[in-house]
């Protein structure tokens, strides 16, 4: 029996699709696999995975659904003109050949490096500038470092200048591109266990939970806490995802979110040097973050009394990869829930505990690490937070050159400037498939009659009837919220129920317009989009965004079509995150820093859902 339609991809069913379309023929010589995932959701309850295939030959990707239920192939849409997002069999072999490159070895010989062996390779996705020389292939623009010892810091040690371009479907170095020559930084900067001494006086913190987590997990991934619902999957391209949250009160299940994932993110750079200049990252669509999920270990990535769930991702080749403890979920004492002390009364003090439900996965893309962690609480809030931490990408400093666009973290060592841009996506069903969204800025009242101690202010909601009005930036002037509601069902006071959404206060895209970037991350350049919900738009920078042409895909394009918004389902795409002007304090490893959204609900209950918190026993 094919498993439930949001179960988690298990490793079998992996090996089940890579065998039923080489069996049905689908799988030539020169086909690579690019994604293999649960389909978006269908509202049947039919077992569909997603595969994408790359015919590097005909350089063909085929987009299809497949139906573990039926064991046919449902759907299938061939695509020209595009490339697939680079598989990890790619880059293995690319940091191979370039490190075998007898010109490569010429180049960094030059620069003092005589064993190609201690190089560290990093192939770049190379964006898309424009060149000649990228026409009609698949791009890796590679940057070397250097590694004395295997567990050294290769950031500590770029060996910047060289640019080594490798034809991904051909395999070879085609193109060596030598700007000049930069010393590679003298100081080591390893962050390793030993390499500093520990400080002192870190006393034990336990966290016991005597009768048990709170939560269960049933039927794979169904995971149920307090009156919460909701399943959690892995993604092959954005890795943790939420599908079918909902909130049940008196018996009834009411659905909030039907999906809710990270779809995209773009990390532009701000510096001019060539080695430097081209890097854009769109690390979900050219990467795939599922393919980057951690084996989390507990005790040291989860404290607690956490439940695991285990994933598989699907290698190039159509094989599985598994991953032990890929999905974290544990419960956090989040300190007050609610509190009054009642002055009139002597004094006495009512207060709950608030506390949270985690789910979490981390995941690593070359020299950075992003943990997507996903709360839900006892008051009905939803949270999506981004912990960023790793590595800054770094480049060499000569006396003399300019740090307009980079910042010394060392001796001889810069970070250019870059943002961290995520775009998450909720798939809306607040009680039901049909709602409807309200931008609200609260605007102070002009003097006048009406206003007569000019002290009047009001939140103003606006309506957002088509998909180009809800285009908008986040704007703290205004104390600009949204609101999605649902209006054909209505609160005991009169209001649509519905949540509203607190967003991250984010700069959007800061590349130009006129930057090849602009135009292939237009989704950036806002934080808020709102469309129809359409199982077809899932990327907001589209499908297959490796080198993709500025302005050809995506929702810039999509809301061209300037659809209706109002009364049906809609999906919010939220744009946020962090602009980094590196710090030494990022270096050599970063601290954590975080990144989040909230929905609160907002007319969603009739008061307060967590007055029936009990008090803690733990309160004397
Ligand atoms: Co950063």
């Amino acid at each position: 029996m094919a498993a439930h339609a949001h179960a988690i991809l298990t490793a079998a069913e992996i090996v089940e699709v890579s065998q039923l379309l080489r069996g049905a023929g689908l799988v030539g010589e020169d086909t690579t696999f690019r994604r293999i995932a649960v389909a978006h959701p269908s509202d049947d309850t039919e077992r569909l995975i997603e595969v994408w295939l790359y015919s590097s030959g005909a350089k063909r990707i085929d987009e299809l659904i497949v139906s573990l239920t039926s064991g046919q192939v449902v759907s299938a849409n061939a695509v020209f003109g595009l490339r697939p997002q680079i598989g990890f069999g790619e880059i293995e072999a690319a940091i191979k050949t370039v490190k075998a490159n007898p010109e490569v070895a010429a180049a960094v010989a030059k620069r003092g490096v005589t064993d190609p062996g201690k190089l560290q390779v990093d192939p770049w996705p190379t964006g898309n500038m424009g060149l000649d020389h990228e026409e009609g292939r698949r791009v890796a623009r590679c940057i070397l470092f250097w590694r004395d010892e295997v567990a050294d810091n290769g950031y500590a040690k770029p060996i910047d200048g060289l640019m080594v371009f490798v034809d991904l479907d051909l395999d070879e170095v085609y193109r060596i591109d030598d700007i000049g020559d930069w010393p590679i930084p003298a100081e080591t900067n390893n962050y390793h266990t030993g390499t500093v001494p520990d400080r002192d006086g870190l006393r034990t913190i336990d966290i016991t939970q005597p009768d048990g987590a709170s939560f269960t997990v049933s039927d794979g991934n169904l995971i149920t806490w307090q009156n919460w619902d909701v399943r959690a999957l892995l993604d092959h391209t954005e890795g943790l995802v939420l599908q079918s949250l909902a909130w049940t009160d008196d018996d009834r299940r009411r659905p909030v979110m039907r999906r809710a994932s990270m779809a995209e993110m773009v990390v532009p750079y701000g510096e001019t040097r060539e080695t430097q200049a081209f890097k854009n990252a769109l690390d979900v669509g050219e990467i795939g973050l599922g393919r980057c999920v951690n084996s989390l270990v507990l005790g040291c990535d989860c404290l607690g009394d956490i439940t695991y769930l285990d994933a598989a991702w699907a290698f190039q080749d159509g094989t599985p990869v598994q991953v032990s403890q890929a999905i974290c979920i544990h419960e956090e004492d989040f300190g007050i829930a609610w509190k009054h002390t009642d002055q009139h009364n002597g004094g006495t003090a009512e207060v709950r505990r608030s506390r949270r439900l985690v789910i979490s996965s981390i995941f690593t893309v070359g020299n950075y690490d992003y943990g997507i962690f996903w709360y839900l609480y006892l008051d009905g809030t939803i949270q999506m937070e981004v912990k960023l931490t790793g590595i800054v990408t770094t480049q060499g400093h000569r006396d003399g050159d300019d740090l307009t666009h980079t910042a010394l973290v060392g001796p001889q060592v810069s970070a250019p400037i870059h943002q961290h841009l995520f775009c998450a996506r909720f798939d809306m069903e607040i009680d039901g498939p049909d709602n409807t969204a309200y931008r609200v800025d609260v605007e102070a009242d002009r003097p006048g009659p009406a206003n007569p101690h000019h002290n009047a202010f009001r939140a103003v909601a606006t309506k957002l009837e088509t998909e180009r009005q809800a285009i908008a930036k986040v704007d703290a002037s205004k104390a600009r919220t949204w609101r999605v509601v649902n209006e054909g069902s209505v609160d005991r006071l009169g209001h649509a129920r519905g949540f509203k959404l607190l967003p991250a206060d984010s700069a959007t895209l800061f590349p130009s317009d006129a930057s090849r970037i602009a135009g292939r991350a237009g989704f950036a350049k806002q934080n808020i989009w709102i469309t129809p919900t359409d199982n077809d738009q899932r990327f907001p920078a589209g499908n297959h965004v490796t080198q993709s042409e500025p302005e050809h895909q995506g929702l810039p394009t999509w809301t061209n079509a300037d659809r209706s918004i109002t009364d049906t389902r809609i999906t919010v795409w939220h744009v946020f995150g962090l602009t980094h002007s590196a710090r030494p304090e990022d270096f050599p490893v970063m601290p954590t820093e975080y990144a989040r959204c909230t929905w609160i609900p907002f007319g969603f209950f009739d008061r307060n859902p967590a007055l029936d918190i009990p008090p803690s026993n733990h309160c004397h």
